[in-house]
C-alpha cells in the first residue's frame, strides 16, 4: 500500500505535468501576446489587513498578469509588506479575497509554496552551514526542484560554495537567498525590498538579474520604495500609500496620463523674451533664467512647435522628462522621500 506522502508527491507531480502540457500547448497554437499576457496569475480583491487599530491595508485591488515584473511601490509604512505577506499567505486577510495561481493562499499554503518563490529576509538563515549546505536543505524541501548545481552557477556563487553564510558578504548573503527563492522552479517568485541599501552597481546587477529570471518565463511580484526602481525595472506599478492604491500602469502611461510635465530649457540671446514661446502648443509655462529659456509642459509638443519656429536655434538644450516621482508628487502634492 503506497503511504499518504507518496501519492501526495504523485499528486503533485500530476498537477506539475498537467500545468506543464497546458502551457507547451497554448505555446503550440501560438495565441497572440496580448491573451498570453492577459492571464491573470493573481488576482487581490479589496484586500483589508489591520493591526488593532493600524489601516495597513485598507481596500486594495489588483492583478498580475502571466510574464510581467509586476511592482508595488510606496514610502514605509504603505502597506507593501503586509500586501506581499497575505499573498504569499504568510498572515490571513481580515477582509477581501486572494487568489494566486487559482489557490487562496492561506487556505492552500503548501500546494502554493510548492509553485512560489519567496526571498528570506537576511537572518532568517542557519548561520553555521555552508552554502552549499543550506542550497542542499533547500532543494530536499521540494518535490522537483530546481538543480541547486544550476543555481549556484547562475548566481556566482560557484566560489563560495563551501563558506559559511555568516562570512558571505551582505551582497552574497542576498545573492543566496536569490537562489533559494528559485529552487523550486516557481511560476511567481517574490521580492520584499530587495535592493533596499544596495549601492548603485549592485542595485543593477539586481535588476538584471531579476530581467533574467523574468525572461525565463518566471513572473515577478516586487515592492520597492524607490520610485526609480519601480519606473526602471517593472512593466506595471501600482503606487500605494497608507494601505491604499493611489495609481496602477505602466510607468510610461502614468506619466503621460497624469500630466506630469517635462522640462525643456536651452540659451538665447537677451533679444528673445518668454513671451515668444508662450503660445506654443503644449507649454504652460516659460520662464526666461540669466538668459537660459525654461519652458514646462507637454515634451513632446513643445519640442516639435521649437523644432517648427523659424530662426531660434536652441543652443545646450536640455530636457528633463517627467518621471513617477513627479507622477507622485502630481497624485499627493507631496514629494516623494524614500
Ligand atoms: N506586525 C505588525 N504589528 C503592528 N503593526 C504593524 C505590523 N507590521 C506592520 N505594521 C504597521 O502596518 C503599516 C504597514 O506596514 P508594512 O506593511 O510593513 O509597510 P511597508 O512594507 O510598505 O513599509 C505600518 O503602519 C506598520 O507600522
Ligand atoms: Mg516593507
Amino acid at each position: 500500500m503506497q503511504d499518504w506522502k507518496t501519492l501526495q508527491e504523485k499528486v503533485e507531480h500530476l498537477t506539475r505535468e498537467l500545468a506543464s502540457a497546458k502551457r507547451t500547448i497554448a505555446t503550440l497554437e501560438g495565441y497572440p501576446k496580448e491573451e498570453k499576457s492577459a492571464r491573470k496569475l493573481i488576482v487581490v480583491k479589496n484586500l483589508h489587513k489591520y493591526y488593532k487599530n493600524v489601516k495597513a491595508v485598507d481596500g486594495v485591488s489588483f492583478e498580475v498578469y502571466e510574464g510581467e515584473i509586476f511592482g508595488m511601490v510606496g514610502p514605509n509604512g504603505a502597506g507593501k509588506t503586509t500586501t506581499i505577506e497575505c499573498i504569499e499567505g504568510l498572515r490571513r486577510p481580515d477582509r477581501g479575497t486572494i487568489s494566486v495561481l487559482g489557490l487562496t493562499p492561506w487556505k492552500d499554503g503548501h500546494a502554493l509554496r510548492q509553485e512560489i518563490g519567496m526571498q528570506l529576509q537576511e537572518g532568517n538563515l542557519f548561520y553555521r552551514i555552508t552554502v552549499k549546505e543550506t542550497m542542499k536543505l533547500y532543494s530536499s524541501f521540494y518535490s522537483q526542484p530546481a538543480s541547486w548545481q544550476d543555481l549556484i552557477k547562475k548566481l556566482g556563487l560557484e566560489d563560495k560554495q563551501n563558506v559559511y553564510y555568516e562570512k558571505l558578504s551582505g551582497g552574497l548573503k542576498q545573492r543566496l537567498t536569490v537562489a533559494l527563492a528559485l529552487m523550486g522552479k516557481p511560476r511567481i517568485v517574490f521580492f520584499d525590498e530587495t535592493t533596499t541599501g544596495f549601492d548603485p552597481q549592485a542595485r543593477r546587477n539586481m535588476w538584471n538579474l531579476i530581467r533574467e529570471i523574468r525572461a525565463e518565463g518566471t513572473t515577478v511580484f516586487l515592492t520597492t520604495h524607490s520610485m526609480e526602481e519601480a519606473q526602471e525595472l517593472c512593466d506595471r506599478v501600482c503606487i500605494i500609500e497608507r494601505g491604499k492604491i493611489v495609481a496602477l500602469d505602466k510607468p510610461v502611461t502614468l506619466i503621460q496620463n497624469l500630466g506630469a510635465e517635462s522640462k525643456v530649457a536651452f540659451n538665447v540671446g537677451q533679444a528673445v523674451e518668454p513671451e515668444t514661446f508662450q503660445h506654443l502648443s503644449g507649454v504652460n509655462k516659460v520662464e526666461k533664467v540669466d538668459g537660459q529659456i525654461i519652458i514646462y509642459g507637454n515634451g513632446k509638443d513643445i519640442m516639435a512647435a521649437l523644432i517648427g519656429m523659424e530662426g531660434i536655434s536652441l543652443p545646450d538644450l536640455e530636457i528633463k522628462q517627467p518621471t513617477l516621482e513627479d507622477v507622485y508628487l502630481t497624485l499627493t502634492g507631496r514629494d516623494y522621500r524614500d
